[in-house]
């Protein structure tokens, strides 16, 4: 049994009094409806907002009340989540199954703070890492590194997958408007369609590699970047592969048996989680693009936002707010999933990033003490951008059968001046959170369609389609603009609502062996199938290997 010493409270959440409580509450508010609600508690809507910097946070559409986050708030109290945020933030290992500290929080840290871990400050390493980014990121951006034919680099290829994927593809989406000219390109699947698809638009002398993995040992990966490898040096030479391949790992042997240069080596420390660890050397795809002055602003949002969550009162406090109402909905109303819809193109990557932050490290079913749990922990995420969503899915959260909590997010001000469109974006974001919660009842229906015209008849048969049953909660994250600075608080934000919900769910968010089992036995399968050779399976999975055999050799 794995106990962890810095979690001194290892509760789980259905123990402390709050939790019984929480649970007789939710039968009464049940009974309630959220405009109810709004019509017993004065200036609801101010009590149950909160605003910090350029955030401003609507959560008054939810089915809660004052009682509802007291009784939270009471939880948190019990289970010790002060402590604990204290041991995230001062390097204790609290990824207890793999015996490491947690601190990605450090990489955005101010170069006066100190920090030791196994008796090392590693700010300072930290800021060295930092250095040797902003100095390389430079040479690129200014046009004094060159590629083996002299030319000046055009395009920066991240070959990584999860964490060492997710968090470029979807900040160099994000702050598009920053961005110079350079190219940014991602290679992540195993698919070889996928890799030739990219390399094909390629011009190998202005091109550069990142080869970002933390192992140095991930299959996509590391075959990818071999098949890279081997295309390169069909026009370059190995002696000009230092001005193309870059590695950002663990693993400081590994990449060097790949044959790149010592300074081309950029090492990601143990204690940086995958899906968390844009804010170092994988985020330097990032850090070209939009140049280190803007990359250093996305560090200093998302440090603002660590001192928000470390130091303020949790009543005030977002990531712990947003994650408690999350909790109520997951572990007292049964919602199994959580929808995050950005209205803005530019985060549309961001509910794919944040799948992997949240499922990744809340997908468990062993508590702390090594024992099966007997309540629900990760929610599932999903979204899309607004106003497209409208047009996709939107019918189900109106009118399903599903109860499915919403993250509106959006910005006030629109990056190119659009303010006309931008206001009726806007508009549809509140619209929608408006409808989902109101909804329409049967009067106000047949009143309208009175004053079209319709007969009796067509009304009472149109009537029941037309009705929305409302009381549908949502949370409205509205921020000032886009800027990094904004956006580096914004991932923060969700990175620590994720940890509080790991911490009240008493299970350890920061290790991932859910991942190990597939990979394993798409190993074996892969020796039986470069073989022709076929080993013990399930027979569901022989017939399809099988299948996988036969027709290949039709079509070989
Ligand atoms: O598949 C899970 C995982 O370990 C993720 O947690 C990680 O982000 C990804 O694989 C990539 O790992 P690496 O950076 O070591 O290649």
């Amino acid at each position: 049994m794995i106990k962890n010493p810095f979690l001194s409270s290892n509760i789980s959440p259905n123990c402390p009094n709050a939790w019984e409580k929480l649970k007789s509450h939710h039968g009464e508010l049940s009974k309630k409806s959220i405009v109810e609600l709004f019509s017993s508690e004065k200036d609801r809507e101010k009590s149950l907002s909160l605003s910090w910097e350029d955030f401003f946070i609507d959560f008054s559409k939810n089915k809660i009340n004052s009682t509802t986050i007291d009784l939270l708030l009471d939880l948190v109290k019990e289970l010790d989540l002060r402590e604990s945020i204290d041991a995230l933030f001062s390097g204790k290992k609290i990824n207890a199954t793999e015996n490491r500290s947690v601190l990605h929080t450090a990489l955005r840290s101010e170069t006066k703070d100190t920090l030791l871990v196994d008796g090392e400050n590693i700010i300072s390493n930290i800021q060295e890492n930092k250095k040797r980014m902003f100095s390389l990121a430079k040479k690129i951006i200014n046009e004094d590194w060159r590629g083996f034919s002299d030319k000046p680099i055009k395009t920066i290829v991240n070959v990584g997958i999860g964490g060492s994927n997710l968090g470029p593809v979807f900040v160099n989406e994000a702050l598009k408007f920053y961005r110079n000219d350079i190219n940014i390109r991602f290679i992540s699947n195993i698919e070889g369609d996928h890799l030739f698809e990219i390399l094909k638009s390629l011009d190998p002398e202005s091109t550069i590699f990142i080869i970002a993995s933390k192992t140095f040992t991930t299959q996509e990966t590391i075959i990818n970047a071999k098949t890279i490898k081997d295309w390169f040096l069909q026009k370059g030479s190995i002696k000009s592969f230092g001005r193309h391949f870059i590695a950002v790992t663990s693993s400081i042997e590994k990449a060097k048996a790949f044959e790149i240069a010592d300074e081309n080596i950029f090492h990601i420390a143990d204690w940086t989680g995958g899906r968390f660890s844009l804010w170092g050397p994988v985020g330097l795809s990032i850090c070209v693009s939009i140049g280190p002055n803007n990359f250093e602003r996305l560090l200093n949002g998302a440090y603002s936002m660590d001192k928000h969550f470390r130091n303020s009162e949790f009543k005030n406090n977002i990531p712990v707010i947003l994650a408690l109402i999350s909790i109520w909905y997951n572990n007292f109303w049964g919602a199994d999933s959580e929808a995050v819809i950005p209205y803005s193109q530019y985060l549309k990557n961001f509910p794919s990033y944040l799948q992997q932050a949240s499922m990744e490290s809340n997908g468990k079913n062993i508590n702390r003490d090594g024992k099966k749990i007997s309540y629900q922990t990760g929610n599932i995420i999903w979204g899309s951008t607004g106003t497209n969503a409208q047009h996709a899915f939107f019918q189900l959260l109106h009118q399903g059968t599903k109860l499915i909590p919403i993250d509106f997010i959006g910005f006030v001000k629109s990056l190119h001046a659009q303010e006309n469109q931008q206001d009726k974006l806007i508009s549809n974001l509140f619209g929608q959170a408006e409808a989902l919660m109101l909804g329409k009842n049967k009067s106000q229906v047949i009143k309208e369609l009175e004053k079209k015209g319709l007969s009796k008849k067509e009304i009472f048969k149109l009537t029941p389609f037309k009705i929305f049953d409302g009381n549908r909660p949502s949370n409205t994250i509205m921020i000032k603009e886009l800027t990094p600075y904004n956006l580096g608080a914004l991932i923060a934000l969700y990175e620590h609502k994720i940890f509080v919900q790991g911490i009240v769910w008493n299970i350890f968010s920061f290790d991932q062996w859910g991942v190990e089992l597939g990979k394993e036995l798409a190993n074996k399968i892969y020796d039986d199938i470069s073989k022709n050779t076929l080993k013990d399976y399930d027979s569901s999975t022989k017939q399809l290997i099988k299948f996988y055999l036969k027709t290949k050799t039709l079509f070989l």
